[in-house]
């Protein structure tokens, strides 16, 4: 499975919703658990041990459907970790989703006394997640995981948000997504794009040496090793205000495909303005051994085919000259819809709350999901772009405008508003298998 000198990951002990693509089309469900007793809680780690997946499993005969679990720090606090172990977790973990809101431009209606009642509190302790390939299936995947939770009084259900991805893997503003993973050394599973050397397994996994050549565990290593975090968020999307700003700023609907093209870095088909910069070509957006095998630097350093204040040459600028090692901000990215998708056309909003789930996964909180939120999606200064915020998902106050690189003009459209809003969220550890049961093992 692993190439010369490539690290050899213990795949058997590493949750597979780390690192396995979720099958398309799919169903999930994140379920949220309040521990009020320990013992309870430490029986919870025990049995979860017992019904989440493996990386290894992946030929199961449950195929695609698997059971993640994932804990807050205030979890592993109640459980009975010591202070000098809880210690040596990464800081923004320890500080929790809502106490970072600040620097992750959670604020106005997206700050945390605006979230959905739990999301934020101290009182979510467990995350588990579980993936089916449909919505029949994803109630056995919930059935899988009930053993873990069921008769324990000490643990409460406080939340759920069922979700899903379309076969297109659309969402809801009309984007099909899903397109561009990394590939991680070891794991044995492609990246997507083939021009990408794949990344070290220490970016994703602790316990193993990462791009920098440091390998982070927390302490002690029985609880570390083998784990990785997550940064949960769910997104509300103002699709109606979405469709308005690119009617309003554009001539003609072709006109507003292209601006919708050059807001987000492709076509809505899925094909990348950098190998289809002038008109949508749907086969390549289609073609998942095509559609992501591109960089930038060399045919379109000013981005006058992607702009460079577009989504994702933003999130992912590949081989762009920025501020920065951009192999150091990567994230493995796991998005679902939730929320009814508002009919075709229409371009007022019907009150209904429809959004993504995102899981961003990485094994440094720091430099991935909160560097890229905070620098590349609500800053322009990496790449020259002065004060701008990232179109699709920054947290815009509707004074600046977007600016498509043009000859022999730029072209700006209107002042960007907010079309993202966050609901809530929260950092995670995802433990190995072999410290659920560590944890299981704990003692008052
Ligand atoms: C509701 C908000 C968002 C929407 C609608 C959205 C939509 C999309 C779409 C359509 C793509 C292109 C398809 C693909 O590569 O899979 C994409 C790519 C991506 N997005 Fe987002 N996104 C959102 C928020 C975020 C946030 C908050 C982050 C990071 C903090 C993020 C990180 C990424 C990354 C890393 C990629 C891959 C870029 C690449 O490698 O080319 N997205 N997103």
């Amino acid at each position: 499975m692993s190439g010369p000198g490539e690290v050899t990951l213990e795949l058997d002990d590493i949750q597979r919703g780390i690192l396995s693509p979720r099958p398309t089309p799919y169903a999930a469900t994140y379920l949220a658990f309040r521990v009020d007793d320990p013992a309870h809680g430490r029986e919870l780690m025990r049995r979860a041990s017992a019904v989440v997946t493996s990386a290894a499993d992946s030929a199961s005969p449950l195929g695609e459907t698997w059971v993640s679990v994932a804990v807050t720090s205030t979890c592993l606090a109640a459980l009975g970790v010591p202070r000098s172990s809880l210690d040596t977790f990464a800081w923004e973990f320890r500080q929790g989703m809502a106490a970072r809101a600040k620097a992750l431009g959670d604020v106005g209606e997206s700050s945390p006394e605006n979230w959905e009642a739990p999301l934020g509190n101290p009182e979510v302790h467990v995350v588990i997640t579980a993936v089916a390939p449909d919505p029949l299936l994803l109630e056995t995947a919930v059935d899988r995981a009930r053993p873990a939770y069921d008769n324990l009084p000490g643990v409460t259900a406080i939340w759920r948000q069922d979700c899903y991805a379309l076969p297109t893997e659309t969402e809801h503003f009309g984007y099909r997504d899903g397109v561009s993973h990394p590939a991680v050394e070891g794991s044995g599973i492609p990246g997507s794009n083939q021009l990408e050397v794949p990344l070290k397994a220490g970016e994703f996994i602790l316990g193993y040496p990462d791009e920098l050549g440091g390998t982070q565990t927390p302490l002690p290593d029985a609880l570390g090793r083998n784990g990785s975090y997550a940064a949960f968020r769910k997104l509300h999307q103002r699709v109606a205000e979405f469709r308005r700003y690119l009617k309003d700023n554009s001539t003609d609907p072709s006109d507003e495909e292209l601006i919708a093209a050059k807001i987000m870095g492709r076509w809505r088909s899925g094909a990348p303005l950098a190998l289809a910069p002038r008109c949508d070509d749907p086969a390549l957006g289609a073609d998942p051994h095509r559609r992501n095998t591109f960089l930038y630097q060399r045919d379109d350093p000013a981005g006058f085919n992607t702009p460079g204040g577009c989504h994702i040459r933003r999130v992912n600028p590949r081989d762009t000259s920025v501020a920065g090692e951009v192999r150091l901000h990567r994230m493995i990215r796991r998005g679902a819809v939730y929320g009814p998708p508002l009919a075709d056309g229409v371009l007022e909003d019907d009150g209904s709350d429809r959004g993504l789930m995102f899981a961003f996964i990485g094994a440094h909180l720091g430099r991935q999901f909160e560097f890229v939120q905070s620098e590349w999606i609500n800053d322009s200064i990496f790449f020259g772009g002065g004060d701008a915020k990232d179109p699709v998902a920054g947290s815009a106050d509707g004074t600046t405008g977007y600016t498509i690189p043009r000859r022999p003009l730029r072209r700006r459209l209107a002042p960007l508003p907010r079309f993202v809003v966050t609901r809530g969220g929260e950092y995670c550890f995802l433990p190995s298998l072999s410290a659920l049961r560590w944890l299981g093992d704990l003692r008052d």
